[in-house]
């Protein structure tokens, strides 16, 4: 459990990649009370030095005694890592919020968007999971539209940067565009298609519904976020050739019945949101004016007339920060809260 102090010894592992690159960004941008901020990564990284408020720091390679000492780890290295050194960290007294899809699932570990189930925290034993990028953005407008008039089923297609795979594709989408526009042969070697000009429904492996893991993640992390399993909902996940910056089309059914006007006055007023909403001005979100901000933004909030009680929405934000580092900062600065 996490002791009150006034500064904190935090780590971020996974430090040298672009979630790990953002939290320490957010960090230093929150003000978060650090007293000192350790950096790990693999042992490729050892010695290599990243800055945090105009200070340079090496990065370390992972240890089983690297913990010692260390308040709160950020993890973002992948599941594998998080799924060895996560118990490790926990086990030296250090409180772990961490970005794998490693956790999330577990019943012993909370899954939490602090805009939604903040009350999920008390019953951590060490390790929090901060969920995937596309079920955050998605929960923090469900959530009080669910409060308002009860969720009966959610349809969503997504719109994918690909900075939501890591470092190596934002590398891939960058290369991939400069070779075809100087007549140049491409190299796929991230996305199974080139994903320069193209559009690609596939994220995450394919299970055996037929769905993409990424898809089941939405459906499953939703329900244990929002804490109700009848919330039915369906998933298309799709990769776009965009560097920062998840979409999604929500079309979501309630048992009461809402007009679009109350549904912008309802998230008008729910915290992290923006409705950003006057069609005839042109005024929706997209992906290029969402990277690098805080927010959900919601726009083309409509009616669904095919059905009693249908809303559509498009909603848009950053991946890198609400769906992943500010996030897990969110939670970080909670636990400091209530420590
Ligand atoms: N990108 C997103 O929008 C997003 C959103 C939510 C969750 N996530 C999750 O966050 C994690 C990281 O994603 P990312 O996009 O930042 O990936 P990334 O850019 O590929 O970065 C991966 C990081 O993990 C480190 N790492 C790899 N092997 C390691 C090892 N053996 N020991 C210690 N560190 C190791 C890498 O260090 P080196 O540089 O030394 O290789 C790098 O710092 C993943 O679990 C991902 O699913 C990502």
């Amino acid at each position: 459990m996490l002791k009150k102090k006034t500064r904190y010894v935090v780590a971020v592992v996974g430090a040298t990649g672009a979630v790990g690159n953002e939290m320490i960004k957010t960090l230093g941008q929150r003000n978060f009370p650090v007293e000192t901020l350790r950096l790990f990564a693999s042992e490729r990284s050892e010695g290599k030095t990243l800055e945090f408020n105009d200070k340079k720091i090496s990065v370390e390679a992972l240890k089983d005694t690297s913990f010692k000492g260390i308040d709160i780890a950020l993890f973002s290295a992948g599941a594998e890592r998080s799924k060895i050194w996560a118990p490790v960290a926990a086990k030296s007294g250090c409180v772990v919020v961490d970005n794998s899809s490693q956790w999330r699932m577990d019943p012993e570990v909370p899954l939490v968007v602090p805009e939604v189930n903040p009350h999920d925290l008390k019953k951590h034993k060490g390790i929090i999971a901060n969920p995937n990028c596309s079920t955050i953005q998605m929960v923090v407008v469900l959530k009080p539209i669910h409060d308002a008039a009860k969720i009966k089923r959610v349809v969503v297609t997504t719109f994918q940067a690909v900075s939501g795979t890591g470092q190596k594709a934002i590398n891939e989408l960058m290369q991939q565009t400069a070779d075809l526009l100087n007549f140049k042969e491409i190299q796929c070697n991230v996305y199974p298609y080139q994903i320069a000009f193209n559009v690609l429904p596939h994220i995450d492996k394919f299970l055996e519904n037929g769905y993409t893991k990424e898809e089941m993640k939405m459906v499953n992390e939703t329900r244990k976020i929002m804490g109700d399993n009848s919330i039915r909902l369906t998933a298309t996940t799709v990769r776009v050739p965009v560097f920062r910056g998840h979409s999604e089309s929500l079309n979501i059914e309630t048992e009461k019945k809402l007009s679009p006007n109350e549904v912008r006055a309802i998230l008008s007023k729910a915290p992290g949101i923006i409705v950003y909403d006057v069609p005839e001005k042109n005024i929706y979100p997209v992906p290029l004016n969402v990277a690098g901000k805080d927010d959900t933004y919601v726009g083309r909030i409509r009616e669904d007339e095919s059905i009693e009680n249908g809303i559509n929405m498009w909603i848009v934000a950053d991946n890198l920060r609400k769906g992943a580092a500010l996030n897990a900062v969110q939670i970080a600065e909670k636990l400091i809260e209530t420590a």
